[in-house]
Order: C-alpha cells, then sequence, then structure tokens
C-alpha cells in the first residue's frame, strides 16, 4: 500500500472521523479505473470517491449484498446473525445507501432518514469486541468476492476496520 503522508482527499460525512480516501499518488493508476465506471449515475457523487472506484450504485450495491449474503450462509457468523432483525431486506437496502453517501456517492440514506450518527443507532445493540470481530470477517470475505483491486480492498479496509471499532459500546 503506498504511504498516506502525501496528499489526500477527505470526506466529510459519517459521524466519527472523516473516511480518508485515496493518496495522490495512487491516482493515475486509478483513474484509468474510473474512467471505466458507468456515468449514468454521476448525479452527486465526489470525483475519484471510492464510490467510483468500486462501480458506482451497482459495484455499492453489490457489495451491501455480497456482506448479508455472507452474514446469511456462514456458519461462523451466526452470532452476528442472531442480533439482526430476519428477514434482512430492509437492513440490505439501508446499508446500501449508508455505503452510497460514505464513499461518497449520493447520499441516500441521509435524505431518508437524516444524520447517520452510526455509532448512536447501534446503542440498543450490545456491540462487543467479538461482535466487531464478526462483522469484519463478514466484511472481509464479502470483499473478496466484489471488490477485484487489492489496493482498494486494502484501503476499504482500514475505513471499515476503523468504524466497525467505533461501534463498539459495551
Ligand atoms: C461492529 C460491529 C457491528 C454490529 C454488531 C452491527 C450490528 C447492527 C445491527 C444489529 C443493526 C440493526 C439491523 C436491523 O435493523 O435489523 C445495524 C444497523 C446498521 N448498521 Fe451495523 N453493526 C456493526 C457495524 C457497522 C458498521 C461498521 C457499519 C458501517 C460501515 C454499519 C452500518 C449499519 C447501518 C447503516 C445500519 C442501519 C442503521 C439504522 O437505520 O438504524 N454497522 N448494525
Amino acid at each position: 500500500m503506498a504511504s498516506l503522508s502525501t496528499q489526500v482527499i477527505i470526506l466529510e460525512y459519517s459521524d466519527i472521523k472523516p473516511l480518508t480516501l485515496l493518496p495522490i499518488n495512487m491516482f493515475s493508476k486509478l483513474k484509468r479505473i474510473i474512467s471505466m465506471v458507468t456515468k449514468s449515475n454521476n448525479h452527486n457523487v465526489q470525483e475519484n470517491s471510492l464510490y467510483q472506484l468500486i462501480g458506482g450504485e451497482s459495484g455499492t450495491r453489490n457489495l451491501a449484498e455480497a456482506f448479508y449474503d455472507e452474514m446469511e450462509t456462514n456458519i461462523h457468523l451466526q452470532e452476528l446473525l442472531a442480533i439482526h432483525k430476519q428477514p434482512l431486506d430492509n437492513i440490505r437496502q439501508k446499508f446500501f445507501e449508508f455505503l452510497s453517501g460514505w464513499l461518497g456517492g449520493p447520499r441516500l440514506f441521509e435524505q431518508k432518514y437524516g444524520h447517520p450518527q452510526l455509532r448512536a443507532r447501534h446503542m440498543p445493540f450490545q456491540v462487543t469486541k467479538k461482535q466487531r470481530d464478526l462483522w469484519m470477517l463478514c466484511m472481509n470475505n464479502a470483499m473478496k468476492k466484489v471488490i477485484d483491486d487489492k489496493e482498494i480492498e486494502q484501503h476499504l479496509r482500514q475505513a471499515f476496520d476503523q468504524m466497525a471499532s467505533h461501534m463498539v459500546n459495551c
């Protein structure tokens, strides 16, 4: 992974530390990817955002779906699945909407539900360190399935890791 010491783009969106996007010296490589991304949904989409880099709306939806597919099918994630309301249809949609804004695309979650305030929204649930680790296992397995570029995957992993740790509340 390239050093983060050079210029970065800061995306101020979540209620935690801003999501730090890719170092500038990765941009030339990634610009090629961006140019391949569909331009059909560029409204309110930040340039060079992770949202664009993972394939815009369809790529973001694929990630959200892969995450909950993994939660539903991986036997090691039963404890995590157990605290989610089932069926998972609503949370699949909500998570996609959240990711859309958080990754620099349209702020779909915010438009519907107001500011994410994600930590507060998790307070009704007991988020232990173990749950956090299961959540990350789930996300890492999902990313392996739908994110092709290893550098982007690694960058996303760091961002999710930071966010997941912030959710621990007991
Ligand atoms: C650290 C471990 C985590 C656990 C155990 C956890 C668990 C949960 C649970 C049980 C819900 C409620 C689902 C339902 O309505 O049935 C939820 C909602 C949600 N989670 Fe998580 N979560 C975790 C981390 C994260 C992270 C890191 C993100 C984002 C990157 C995230 C995004 C969301 C969103 C957007 C919702 C919907 C919130 C709402 O509308 O109230 N969660 N989570």
